[in-house]
């Protein structure tokens, strides 16, 4: 007779039928790069995660080797904005400046960097903007520029999130034309108009000074056209697809799995990251087993990587299972 419990009896046993596992190899943790000096500032909205400046980005970078974490994804917030995002695409800009100074100090860290234009442009919206319409054609030779400039100071990885329509293939002629063939494009394919964003926002000073971003993020209601999305993404030369927010798109990971042979990657947004911190404050619930639960959901929905907040203490956690 058929008994599931035989096989969960022991840890023993339940470690050899265990299907998915996070690994610390597979996180990606996002950092705040803001310019100044001898900044440490606390995003009131995303406890424990801070905006450095250059100089004191260190503290934070050598908890990540300790960590054991490989791969970082950068965030810019630049001093100067203005309408066209010319910060962006600066050579000596924030993105620029840190990515030289990361590399020196870290040389094997493995340096994403996010592409847009929404940190950098005075009204927040991540296109060109004119007549309160947000033009894509006009946008992209931008995101190129950008995206050539991080490779130039050495980025590994450019990850675009400004979800312009046919970027993915600007980016990949520009860097191609650069002599960056090798450097891989991991992009924000299916990547929803979501209010999970928000605390993003605060901690990027990029929330858009007027609308919203719902003529080029997804429709949450839609999943079919998510697979569209990936699939122009991959026809025009991405390597790596972000999947994004993660907890409520579950069936969009799996999807992607389930239709390409394409490394997914998830992004558990800052929205998600807040909701847990809140709650874990409170003692409402138990923050170790719940990130560690949604970790592993992502994993089993078919994401390859994950994009977290969370990284540090998850790779601490990890750590804690092996040793026990
Ligand atoms: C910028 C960008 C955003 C996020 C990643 N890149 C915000 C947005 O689109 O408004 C969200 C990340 C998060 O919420 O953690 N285009
Ligand atoms: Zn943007």
């Amino acid at each position: 007779m058929e008994r599931m419990r035989r096989l969960r009896a022991t840890p023993e046993l339940r470690a050899m039928v265990r299907e998915n596992h996070v690994r610390v190899e597979e996180l990606i943790y996002p950092v705040f790069v803001i310019e100044g000096e001898d900044i440490s500032h606390p995003v009131d909205s995303m406890p424990g995660i801070c905006q450095y400046s250059i100089d004191r980005l260190p503290e934070e970078l050598d908890r990540v080797a300790a960590a054991g974490i490989r791969a970082i994804l950068l965030f810019g917030i630049p001093q100067h904005k203005d309408e066209v995002g010319s910060a962006a695409y600066d050579e000596n800009g924030i993105i620029p400046q840190a990515i030289r100074a990361i590399k020196q100090n870290y040389p094997q860290l493995v340096v994403i960097a996010d592409v847009c234009l929404c940190e950098y442009t005075s009204h927040g919206h991540c296109g060109l903007v004119r007549d309160g319409i947000i033009l894509n054609d006009e946008t992209l030779p931008l995101l190129a520029k950008t995206s050539v400039s991080y490779a130039k100071a050495g980025a590994d990885i450019i990850a675009p999130s400004d979800m312009m329509d046919k970027r993915v293939g600007a980016i990949r002629t520009a860097l191609d034309a650069n002599g960056f063939v090798d450097i891989p494009i991991m992009a924000y394919s299916a990547k929803f108009a979501s209010a999970y964003y928000g605390p993003f926002r605060d901690a990027a000073h990029s929330a858009p000074g007027f609308g919203d971003r719902k003529t080029y993020q997804m429709d949450p209601a839609n999943g079919r056209e998510a697979l569209r999305e990936v699939e122009e993404d991959i026809a025009e030369g991405a390597d790596l697809i972000i999947a994004k927010p993660a907890m409520a798109y579950m069936d969009i990971i799996r999807e992607i799995a389930g239709n390409y042979n394409i490394p997914i990657v998830a992004y558990n947004v800052s929205g998600e990251y807040a909701m847990v911190k809140a709650a874990a404050q409170k003692g409402w619930i138990d923050e170790r087993r719940i990130v560690m639960e949604n970790m592993v959901g992502f994993k089993r929905a078919g994401a390859k990587m994950i994009i977290t907040y969370h990284a540090l203490d998850v790779a601490g956690w990890i750590k804690d299972e092996e040793n026990a």
